[in-house]
């Protein structure tokens, strides 16, 4: 971490400001190993490789630490040759490169990065936290970078200054959180006045919710993560092409999706260049059957309910962007706005 991030951080515990309290490796400006300690409470939070910690390595979201440490680069755009997740986030969010440029994003739940080296280059300042050793596997062009700043810690305790963040940015995880709504309300005073929130959650639609995850997952609940690896390995062989041949019969699609218990992602990033060994395009979608089949939560939720967590917090110009997945964007109100021009729309999709 660069010390001039210090001015971002605020202890998790009494919000009291945190200063560098030993520093035993540097590089550069950076601090890679050393740590920091707050300067009310004098609770001390360890750096490690790069990265300050606030939170244990283990917790309920082990499996994606597990998971984008066992899988760290394929998704990445820099990695698969794709602009895959550049496209996404905004086509997703409807923010322009113009509207990003120069804007502090706080992006909660990173994982291992996909969507951090993205936002790393439109962006001004990015903060990107997440709860589980992910962090690890952030790329170390993305750690080193002058305007990235990632943190190992919870979003429902964000270790930073209150209003101090023009862009909210949760892309995909809050269905994992085990209260998506209160964690909606721990993260969204985290934005500015004037700010953005974007919100990113699974949605209800019975075309989303149709999944074989959702009959499959209550009855693996319990196996520990690395046993549904080892099985997935064993049946991935068989169903993988399964469902690749499958999926080429328009109408077997959906019934296919409900049930066999294996993704197959090949058609997009092909379609999209990319330039992922046959071996890796296998992996990819053991990835993705992977992340549908562990987690502790998955709590999907229609984009009006989104709306209305815009709305307890005070939100205004709240917006759904998109209902497969739920989309929602709203807006804190400027210093001396009244929240009564709030004002409610929904997207198209
Ligand atoms: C499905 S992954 C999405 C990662 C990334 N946003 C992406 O789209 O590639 C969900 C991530 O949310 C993180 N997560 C879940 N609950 C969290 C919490 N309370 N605080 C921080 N991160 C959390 C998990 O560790 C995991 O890496
Ligand atoms: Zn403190």
């Amino acid at each position: 971490m660069r010390e001039s991030f210090l001015e971002r951080l605020a202890c998790p515990d009494c919000a009291g400001a945190l200063a560098v309290a030993a520093v035993e490796r540097r590089d550069g400006a950076a601090i890679v190993d050393g740590s920091l300690a707050c300067t009310a409470c004098a609770q001390r939070f360890p750096v490690r490789a790069r990265i300050p910690r606030f939170v244990p390595d283990s917790g309920y979201a082990d499996n994606f630490g597990w998971q984008w440490n066992r899988f760290q680069k394929l998704q990445r755009d820099s990695y698969n040759g794709t602009h895959l997740v550049r496209d996404t986030i905004l086509r997703r969010s409807q923010f322009t490169p113009e509207f990003l440029a120069g804007k502090s994003v706080l992006e909660c739940g990173c994982g291992s990065g996909n969507d951090t080296e993205v936002l790393a280059e439109m962006v001004g300042t990015l903060v990107s936290i997440d709860m589980s050793v992910a962090v690890d596997a952030q790329s170390p062009a993305t750690l080193a970078r002058e305007n990235v700043l990632v943190l190992q810690a919870d979003l429902r305790r964000p270790p930073l200054r209150p209003a101090s963040f023009d862009i909210g940015y949760c892309h995909r995880v809050i269905q994992h959180t085990p209260d998506p709504p209160r964690a909606f309300a721990q993260m969204a005073p985290f934005v500015a006045p004037g700010g953005v929130f974007f919100l990113h959650s699974y949605d209800t639609h019975w075309k989303s919710t149709r999944h074989f995850k959702y009959w499959v997952r209550p009855l693996i609940r319990k196996w520990p993560h690395e046993r549904v690896f080892r099985w997935l390995s064993r049946l991935g062989p068989l169903l993988y092409p399964t469902v690749g041949a499958l999926n080429r019969i328009a109408f077997l699609r959906r019934p296919v999706k409900f049930l066999i218990p294996f993704e197959n992602h090949d058609r997009i990033p092909s379609k999209a260049g990319s330039t992922l060994t046959r071996r890796e395009r296998y992996e990819y979608s053991l990835l993705i059957t992977f992340d549908d089949l562990t987690p502790e939560h998955d709590h999907p939720h229609p984009p009006e309910t989104l709306c209305r967590w815009f709305e307890e917090q005070g939100y205004v110009d709240i917006e759904i962007r998109g209902r497969r997945p739920s989309i929602v964007v709203g807006r804190r109100p400027r210093v001396g706005e009244s929240a009564d021009s709030r004002n409610v729309t929904s997207g198209r999709r």
